[in-house]
């Protein structure tokens, strides 16, 4: 038999494959460097192995099953991710492992996976997700509302608390730390967290229902125990930065049983992998792997309408909410240079699954962070009946506030 990865035209069994498609630019035809890909991730390497049977090539090595302009698709057998240990860390490595640093190809992107159902189904996933969200906040159909407390390092634990409250006090039903705050001097985890509980629960005596994601981002080991520490001071919702934490951490804390609070994915440092349109990793895959993990929400853009570039925002989204295998539907976050001015434009994009977040476009509010959120409410209400922003805030003060300064 001869050894030959090219398998073009092949329809592979989806439940028998994990599908791959990967955009390459190379100086090799396109099949020649799909043909690399699939020998360095399976059973190849760069010359022929003598070791390599062809009882072993056929078992378990790579088809590339199309090959067409820039866009190879490439089928690796569901046995290659066989076994009890490996899990999301072992499918990169196949996926997305050493292909990106082969020398013949001058890019490679992985744009889009998908997964057979019986390597899914080893993956609770989401143990709340969209609708799970929808019950713990009593918010049936309307958007998420939320701010991320600004500035987002410096803050002490009471004033972070005050923001907190003030926020809540102007309707809205989410806040969270920022990405890069997690237990430092200045606002430890500890004290944070029970002062953030302590105005929850006053919210919550006011009938106001509104949870915070806490962050606790750290290294492996200490994951789980900062989950804990969390918890006990009465975290109501936990957030990880999933890339930084890996995969991995995200799964620790969502099949962990004591953790029973929905998990907030905030994708800080996705822009090094997706970026590039010529090579990395799209934001649709890191959302399908996301949800395997276990996120409950996570951030996928705000679709052209805030100030971080925008990439698949719509693919990332379906990703999301789309059947898989019986994993429940993650709630999209779109986060970043939000304001009241561009809910309109930012819901007719996301519908009204999404939770919406404004940090500086609550804290930058002229009159404070309690009309900061209210003018949010007001846009999100505005747009959720059709209504123009304009038109809203004639008789909206904080609303009509906003729009003076920021449109
Ligand atoms: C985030 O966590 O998404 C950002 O910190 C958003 O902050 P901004 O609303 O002030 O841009």
């Amino acid at each position: 038999m001869t050894i030959d990865y090219l398998a073009l035209g092949e329809v592979l069994d989806p439940d028998e494959y994990v599908i791959c498609v990967y955009r390459v630019k190379s100086d090799l035809d396109i099949r020649t460097a799909g043909s690399r890909i699939a020998e360095e991730e399976s059973t190849g390497t760069w010359t022929h192995p003598t070791t390599l049977s062809d009882d072993i090539f056929r078992r378990y090595g790579a088809k590339v099953v199309e090959a067409d302009g820039d866009l190879v698709t490439i089928g690796y057998p569901l046995v290659d991710f066989s076994g009890d240990i490996g899990g999301i860390p072992q499918i990169l490595s196949i996926v997305a492992g050493n292909l990106f640093g082969l020398s013949s190809l001058k890019g490679v992107r992985l744009e889009d996976i998908s997964l057979p159902r019986d390597l899914v189904e080893r993956y609770p996933g989401p143990r709340f997700g969209i609708q799970g969200l929808r019950d713990v906040l009593k918010r049936p159909e309307m958007p998420l509302v939320g701010t991320i407390v600004k500035p987002k390092i410096g803050l002490p634990p009471k004033e972070f608390a005050e923001y907190v409250y003030e926020a809540g006090s102007g309707g809205l039903t989410n806040s969270k730390d920022d990405e890069t705050l997690v237990d430092q001097d200045f606002c430890p985890l500890e004290e944070r967290v029970s002062r953030v509980s302590e105005v929850l629960d006053l919210l919550e005596e006011e009938e106001h229902l509104m949870i915070h994601a806490h962050n606790i981002t750290t290294s492996a080991h200490e994951i789980l125990e900062a989950a804990d520490l969390a918890l006990e001071n009465g975290a109501r919702q936990l957030m990880v930065d999933v890339l930084t934490v890996g995969f991995s951490g995200l799964q620790a804390l969502a099949e962990d049983p004591s953790v029973d609070v929905p998990l907030h994915v905030h994708r800080a440092m996705h822009g090094a992998l997706t970026r590039d349109p010529e090579h990395g990793i799209s934001m649709p895959v890191i959302a399908v792997l996301s949800r395997m993990a276990g996120g409950d929400a996570l951030h996928v853009g705000t679709y052209g309408a805030g100030k971080m570039h925008g990439e698949n925002e719509l693919l990332s989204r379906d990703k999301l909410v789309e059947d898989m295998h019986g994993l429940k539907p993650v709630m999209p976050v779109s986060s970043g240079g939000l304001h009241p001015g561009v809910v309109h434009q930012l819901m007719e994009k996301s519908g009204n699954d999404v939770q919406i977040q404004a940090g500086g476009g609550v804290a930058g509010h002229p009159d404070g962070i309690r009309a900061g959120a209210r003018a949010m409410i007001q846009a999100v209400e505005a747009a959720y009946s059709g209504i123009s922003a304009e038109e809203y805030a004639v008789d909206h003060l904080e609303l009509r506030r906003a729009l003076e300064m920021w449109m």
